[in-house]
């Protein structure tokens, strides 16, 4: 297949590119800055001679956005929503002007979507969407809002011979250098990888071998499209997360956190306390009931594989 990944110079688009590579499929990435082969210009934002790998093409999966990795200020958020909707948009135009449109879009999303909550699991059929969350800051309520405008934009795009899949993916976890779980470990090793304010709040992920399969079980799958959650299907709570992270890397004590100190850390990491601080409870349930199966379901066993890697590749 051709197979075709807007914004795919990143985290995500590096794995799947290694995996779509490794299968034989012909990859091109669409970056604003081509330097290796099999990169091709584009500006994210409007139409232009970069259709034409458009066209033709079997599968495009769209990851364009501007890093959510950032301090959450006006500016920023702004150009986390505008880079989203922008370069979705384009894409559904070099679809929609394709003679021969590709046969599926996984346009990326987010399980940030979803309420900030402890009790109860998220699926796509029940789960409640975020953003008037009474415990929740106003940023959070704007992160919900670029996943909604940003799988919209998708929705809007007319093309009809193209089935549209909207991937509401949590954190996947991979061993690659500058990755979540990279950052993750280095806290974890440095022996600050304990609760942050009571880690009561629930981590969803995905593990990046099932993340991988399940993008190839999407693009087979022709009868699933619209919305699939991308998770593991037993998120846990952040102490226990963090419990298990440590116990893989072999580090015995993780210093607590509060509230406070998890502000001064993200500051510090020219992050936002959101990514540490909402709870994100997602579960696969549309996946799974098209019998996809887990080869990763339990943290404590993926931690510890990637970890293995981890070391196997510094090695
Ligand atoms: N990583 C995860 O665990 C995860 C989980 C859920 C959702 N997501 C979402 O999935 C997507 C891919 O994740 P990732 O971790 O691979 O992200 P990433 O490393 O930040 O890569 C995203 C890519 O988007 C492009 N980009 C950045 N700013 C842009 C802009 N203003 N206009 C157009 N393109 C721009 C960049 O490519 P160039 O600079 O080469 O143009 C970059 O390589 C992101 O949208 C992210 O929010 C990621």
């Amino acid at each position: 297949m051709r197979i075709v990944i807007p914004g795919g110079t990143g985290q995500v688009g590096t794995l799947l590119n290694r995996a779509f590579t490794a299968a034989g499929h012909d990859v091109v990435t669409l970056t604003r800055q081509p330097v290796r082969a099999g990169e091709v210009h584009w500006d994210g934002e409007r139409l232009g001679p970069w259709a034409e790998v458009v066209d033709g093409s079997d599968v495009v999966v769209n990851l364009a956005g501007r890093s959510v990795s950032c301090r959450y200020t006006e500016a920023n958020l702004r150009a986390m929503l505008d880079s989203r909707v922008r370069s979705t948009e384009a894409v559904g135009q070099a679809i929609a002007a394709a003679a021969r449109p590709p046969r599926v879009w996984l346009q990326m999303s987010t399980a940030t979507l979803y309420a900030h909550t402890f009790d109860a699991p998220h699926d796509e059929t029940t789960g409640r969407v975020g953003g008037t969350e009474p415990d929740a800051p106003s940023s959070w309520a704007f992160s919900v809002r670029i996943a909604q405008e940003w799988e919209r934009a998708q929705l809007r795009a007319d093309t009809p011979h193209t089935r549209k899949v909207a991937l509401r993916s949590a954190m996947v976890m991979s061993p690659d250098r500058g990755g979540v779980f990279d950052v993750l470990s280095w806290l974890a090793r440095l022996g600050l990888g304990g609760p942050v304010a009571g880690g009561g709040q629930y981590v969803s992920w995905m593990h990046d071998h099932d993340f991988v399969r399940a993008v190839d079980f999407l693009i087979a799958r022709d009868d699933l499209d619209g919305p699939i959650n991308l998770a593991a299907p037993e998120p846990l709570p952040q102490r226990a997360f963090m419990r298990e992270l440590r116990a893989a890397w072999g580090v015995p004590l993780g210093l607590p956190a509060t509230r406070w100190m998890a502000g001064l850390g993200a500051l510090a990491l020219r992050t936002d306390t959101e990514l540490l601080l909402k709870s994100r409870r997602v579960v696969p349930g549309r996946l799974q009931g098209a019998g996809f199966t887990f080869t990763h379901p339990r943290w404590a066993e993926a931690g510890t594989d990637l970890v293995l890697r981890y070391r196997t590749r510094s090695a």
